[in-house]
């Protein structure tokens, strides 16, 4: 299935998901990396793994649903089946996210759904709990809202900062995300329409 990777930074999720799909028992292949901001490591990433990559940066568009339109507009150009967001930091308009239902995958930096929003780590630090995580989810209109694939927990140590956190956090992103993809990409999880996560299990 040919997928989109979306970002908008360091893309350290993103070289995860291009290690993991690289091999014949893949059934995503990264095909196009979209970054609405120049310049940003991920694209070199992209660009040193032979991915085709595109600049598409919200300031050059009016309103949210011009922007989102002209990503819609890439993807479908290139064929793509499926969107990963890894550290995309622009929230998709309901028109678009209703469009790829079941079709788009977020990573969020906490057990969702503990902290949403864009200071999960600050905010996991502030609560004080013992243990923060990952999640990778389904994209609804509802910012980090949507169906649950994966999720896995990180322990918060003593004297952590939100980038020690976020450290020991990524690495866990970085194992549950190729591990979602593959989920929805080979069929073995789907979004169902009541807006939660279908397991079919093979016989
Ligand atoms: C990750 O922590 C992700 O959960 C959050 O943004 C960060 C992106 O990191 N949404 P990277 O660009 O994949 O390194």
């Amino acid at each position: 299935k040919l997928v989109a990777v979306l970002i908008s930074g360091s893309g350290t999720n993103l070289e995860a998901l291009i290690r993991s799909s690289v091999g014949p028992s893949s059934s995503a292949y990264i095909a196009l990396v979209i970054s609405n901001k120049d310049g940003v490591e991920g694209l070199k990433k992209a660009q040193d793994a032979k991915i085709p990559t595109m600049v598409i940066d919200h300031k050059q568009f009016r309103s949210r649903e011009e922007f989102d339109d002209a990503i819609d507009k890439a993807l479908c150009k290139n064929h793509i089946e499926f969107v990963c967001l890894a550290g995309f930091m622009r929230i998709l308009s309901g028109k678009f996210v209703n469009k790829w239902q079941g079709k788009i995958l977020n990573v969020h930096p906490s057990l969702l759904p503990s902290f949403k929003g864009a200071n999960a780590h600050k905010e996991a630090l502030a609560a004080g709990v013992r243990v923060t995580g990952c999640t990778v989810h389904f994209v609804a209109e509802e910012v980090d809202a949507g169906a649950i694939i994966c999720q896995e927990a990180v322990p918060v140590e003593f004297g952590d900062t939100v980038e020690t956190l976020s450290e020991r956090v990524k690495k866990a992103e970085h194992r549950i995300f190729p591990r979602a993809l593959q989920l929805v990409t080979s069929g073995e999880v789907s979004l169902q329409e009541d807006g939660r996560a279908c397991w079919n299990v093979k016989k």
